[in-house]
């Protein structure tokens, strides 16, 4: 018997899922309450970027969460989200994507979704946002980054069916989170994790964290989800936000 219940809430256009998702929290909405819009306004991604969201070109979707977890294991809802996208793309598209510390999903090298977990303080406790934005067709790609970024419709060159993903996708993220919140979910999420992620281990990386900047070989993640980076000293440098990047070795 699952423990999330989801609801949708659908509108057509709206300033970001993410903002809406805080709203409906704070006004005390359980947890499985999810957002989806066609378009959004004022799409927001990590680190303060914007996310474009124009109309149709993508899934803009989020859902309010309320974790029992405790608080250190809450970046893991971030990785169980990357893997219930990860499931859905799987299922209905036929895609196996790869998992890029810590937020995004790629095919071929190129970002397909981003996921942003945010949280917001409500009567009923801390809750955790998580939205996820799925790149649907070209139209969803800003011109500046069309060589870094794909999208669903370009890899697969069919039309995706929305309502199909939608609903899987969602079941995926309550079969997932369930499963995290049992006795050695972390365990099973973090391994899962590393399965479906080319960045976990022995990859070559760029980091930006603030002003520093290095670049290391990923060794694994911590138990709270954090990337494990070791540096040319031979030194483990521990990740925990920032930008990843992959360094591609000349020759
Ligand atoms: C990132 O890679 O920077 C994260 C992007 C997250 C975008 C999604 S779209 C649905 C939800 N609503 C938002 O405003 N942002 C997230």
């Amino acid at each position: 018997m699952p423990f999330l219940k989801p609801t949708i809430l659908r509108f057509d256009s709206i300033d970001s899922t993410n903002l809406e998702a805080m709203r409906q929290a704070k006004l005390g909405a359980p947890e499985g309450l999810c957002i989806v819009a066609r378009e959004q306004t004022l799409g927001r991604g990590r680190l303060n970027r914007t996310w474009q969201s124009p109309r149709d070109a993508g899934l803009y979707f989020s859902i309010v969460l309320r974790p029992k977890l405790e608080k250190n294991a809450w970046p893991l809802l971030t990785l169980m989200s990357a893997l219930a996208v990860h499931d859905a793309l799987t299922k209905t598209c036929g895609l196996r994507t790869d998992i890029k510390w810590p937020n995004d999903l790629c095919f071929d090298e190129r970002k397909l979704c981003g996921i942003l977990a945010e949280t917001v303080e409500t009567a009923m406790g801390l809750a955790a946002i998580v939205g996820i934005g799925i790149n649907l067709t070209a139209d969803a790609l800003p011109e500046t980054v069309s060589d870094m970024a794909t999208s669903v419709e370009s890899v697969t060159g069919l039309p995706t069916e929305r309502g199909r993903l939608l609903e899987v996708l969602v079941k995926a993220i309550g079969e997932r989170y369930d499963l995290l919140q049992s006795a050695q979910g972390r365990e099973h999420t973090i391994r899962e994790w590393c399965a479906n992620s080319s960045y976990a281990m022995g990859r070559r990386v760029h980091v930006a964290m603030g002003i520093d900047t290095f670049e290391g070989t990923t060794r694994g993640l911590e138990g709270d989800g954090a990337l494990r980076v070791e540096t040319q000293d031979g030194r483990i440098k521990i990740v925990r936000a920032g930008d990843v990047t992959s360094v591609r070795r000349s020759g």
